[in-house]
């Protein structure tokens, strides 16, 4: 970036505690220095095509370059660090472009033709972090992906510096303004496809730069968490639209999920429930909850919102004690997020180590940490009508307490997700969506 821009005051003290985090980290597992390795653009199997090159999270953390096959960091406790930049000659593709910037003065540069360059810089004793290589073995490294030194490097990526909170900022409003073309694509008819086209456009990515593939439902579709399909014909029916989709700055994403219903019906009544609920939840996004609570606690308030709304005959307790909530609701309240969608080290329990599993009868909560300031989580709850999940409750006893009336009803609507990433300070939690959303008049 030529111009200046507020995040060039920033980063100087994120890379300073970067560097004492990894320095730490070093002293603790006996390594003398950290070489940071950016990636390998790789071609598919038989093929002379590559896929799109992903950047490793621990070099982006350290420099925002995302275009760096190749490109390697070191750092040496006590000094400067060094950029090694890969940029082939090369006249059959574009070598990727000379990174600019005042960030970049935090740095020393070199220019690398060949990855191989980087080998004689690794300093004895290094500890390596990336993606292994043919030959790495042959480099001289201390240890190539010491688990004792990624766990405390992974630990300390919860808690976002002030740099990485202004860039999730910034992802946050590409993010609102994508969604926010998609919602108007919605209305104004277009397909799930067509509206995966407006909100590439609205977000300014191509697909490779998502953090995540974008999820975008109408009807019944929303029913599948993960649906990718992006059908290109319109239904004959418009009922619902279920949109899950990110954006990236600086290599830190946004993770967002919004769910809008054609017309006023029981399903749009079920939306207002879940984004009632869904904003309890993220006020209680601050430092010291154990975050299993807050999963613990949707569960309760989607109990709620189904005796509410009819779709179960039971007590919200009952609904809770028999895990009939985990019918409507199966999986987790969220996880955290940052250089990665889903970011790493939810379950550890300590900077060294540690598994702090989810508990019993939620096994894809991601995240079991307590919060601390700066740790930014999504929030994400959702009730949806999956057949293979109520047909099991049919089965299993639990379907006794389920008005089928009322989930025919909902079911061609196939559910409802609102996703926000909040982030947990001492002031309270800070929503970086709505706040986005607020920002555009939404
Ligand atoms: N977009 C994936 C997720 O919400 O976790
Ligand atoms: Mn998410
Ligand atoms: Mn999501």
């Amino acid at each position: 970036m030529a111009t200046p821009d507020a995040l060039d005051a920033l980063f100087p003290a994120h890379l300073a505690a970067l560097a004492d985090t990894a320095t730490s980290a070093l002293a603790a597992t006996g390594a003398s220095a950290l070489v940071v390795g950016a990636g390998f653009a790789k071609l598919r199997f038989l093929d002379d095509q590559p896929d799109p090159f992903v950047v490793s999270p621990h070099f982006k953390a350290w420099a925002p370059v995302l275009d760096a096959p190749g490109s390697f960091i070191v750092h040496v406790p006590g000094r400067k660090p060094t950029l090694l930049f890969h940029q082939p000659e090369d006249y059959w593709h574009k070598p990727p472009t000379m990174p600019s910037g005042a960030w970049l003065n935090s740095f020393d540069v070199r220019v690398l033709r060949n990855p191989v360059e980087a080998r004689a810089q690794v300093p004895t004793g290094a500890a390596y972090v990336g993606e292994p290589f043919a030959g790495c073995d042959e480099w001289g490294f201390a240890a190539v992906n010491p688990p004792a030194l990624l766990q405390r490097l992974h630990w300390a990526r919860a808690v976002k510096s002030p740099y990485e909170l202004a860039c999730m900022r910034r992802a946050a409003a590409l993010g609102a303004r994508a969604h926010q073309a998609a919602a108007a694509a919605f209305t104004a008819g277009a397909s799930e496809y067509q509206i995966h086209l407006a909100y590439l456009e609205a977000s300014g990515h191509t697909e490779a730069e998502l953090p995540y593939p974008n999820i975008i439902a109408l009807n019944e579709g929303a029913a599948i968490l993960h649906y990718t399909q992006l059908k290109r014909a319109n239904p004959p029916v418009r009922r619902s639209f279920l949109i899950d989709a990110g954006a990236q700055y600086r290599g830190y994403a946004c993770d967002i999920t919004r769910t809008h219903a054609a017309s006023v019906s029981p399903f749009s009544d079920l939306i207002a429930g879940l984004d009632a609920l869904e904003q309890r939840l993220c006020a209680m996004v601050r430092p010291g909850v154990p975050y299993a609570d807050i999963h613990l606690e949707a569960h309760r308030l989607v109990a709620e919102l189904l005796v509410e709304q009819g779709v179960v005959t039971c007590s919200a307790d009952a609904a809770v004690a028999t895990e009939l909530t985990s019918v409507f609701f199966p999986h987790g309240v969220g996880h955290l997020l940052g250089l990665q969608v889903h970011d790493v080290a939810g379950h550890q329990s300590a900077p060294e180590g540690g598994n702090s599993p989810p508990p019993p009868g939620h096994p894809y909560l991601r995240l079991t940490r307590r919060l601390a300031p700066g740790t930014v989580v999504t929030i994400e709850p959702g009730v949806y009508f999956i057949d293979l999940l109520l047909d099991r409750a049919r089965q299993d006893g639990r379907g006794r307490h389920i008005d089928w009336d009322t989930v025919a009803d909902l079911a061609p609507y196939g559910g409802v997700r609102i996703e926000d990433d909040v982030v947990a300070t001492a002031t309270g939690p800070e929503n970086l969506t709505r706040a986005a959303f607020a920002a555009l008049g939404a």
